[in-house]
């Protein structure tokens, strides 16, 4: 438990390889309380992997970090802060939400558990087409930023390119951009890629969770 709010937990999970050269990979979700296929196909995705599998990966896991936006289907938290802003506060001047504060407080840990790449699982709940952000050090997208993008085209269509939200959107990638973000932070402090994935949330529910976990079992196989 890396702390509460409302008096419930913030779980981070970890499922270590016995592998010594296994990749360590952070996977998380549930920032935004009303965009409920990311933990719910995070936790798909998981019960329907083979144990085999992932035991050549260390695997930790924020199953759900807003647990009281969660709890009533809200984005913000129950002090109407967004929890997934803050993490850089002078990329946008916005201060860190409570669930931003105890990730903050794990900082060294979680970087160590993510370091070879984090993933946090979203929706865009005002859209029908599909996109993700990624965060790395290379001139452009990788290969498993391509691969990420494309495991969620199986499903859905990709929005087209331009503008989004301020973010400039290439062939269904917004490719390093800054903010806040908890993924962006933990790119900053070291872990080598992070990305967000955000289904969306116009279309029919299952897809909508199917997808998730076909992007969360992409990125652990990318990675074993
Ligand atoms: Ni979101």
């Amino acid at each position: 438990v890396l702390g509460y709010t409302q008096k419930k937990p913030i779980y981070l999970l970890e499922r270590p390889s016995n592998n010594v050269f296994a990749k360590n990979i952070l996977i998380a979700s549930g920032f935004h309380g009303e965009e409920p296929a990311g933990p719910w196909g995070l936790l798909h995705a998981l019960e329907s992997m083979d144990s085999c599998l992932l035991d050549t990966v260390n695997i930790s896991v924020l199953p759900l970090v807003n647990i009281s936006g969660f709890c009533v289907g809200q984005r913000l938290n129950h002090h109407s802060e967004n929890p997934n802003r803050g993490f850089l506060p002078l990329l946008d001047d916005v201060s860190a939400s409570e669930e931003a504060r105890i990730l903050m407080h794990h900082e060294v840990m979680l970087t160590d558990l993510g370091r070879d790449g984090v993933l946090s699982c979203h929706e865009d709940l005002s859209r029908s087409s599909t996109y993700i952000y990624a965060n790395e050090s290379g001139p452009a997208p990788s290969q498993l930023a391509l691969k990420m993008r494309d495991s969620h085209a199986q499903f859905f269509s990709l929005q087209g390119d331009g503008l989004l939200d301020g973010c400039k959107l290439n062939d269904g990638i917004v490719f390093n951009h800054p903010d806040s973000s908890f993924e962006a932070w933990l790119h900053l402090c070291g872990a080598a890629s992070s990305y967000c994935t955000e289904t969306p949330g116009l279309a029919d529910f299952e897809p909508r969770v199917r997808a998730s976990a076909a992007m969360v079992k992409t990125f652990i196989e990318c990675h074993m």
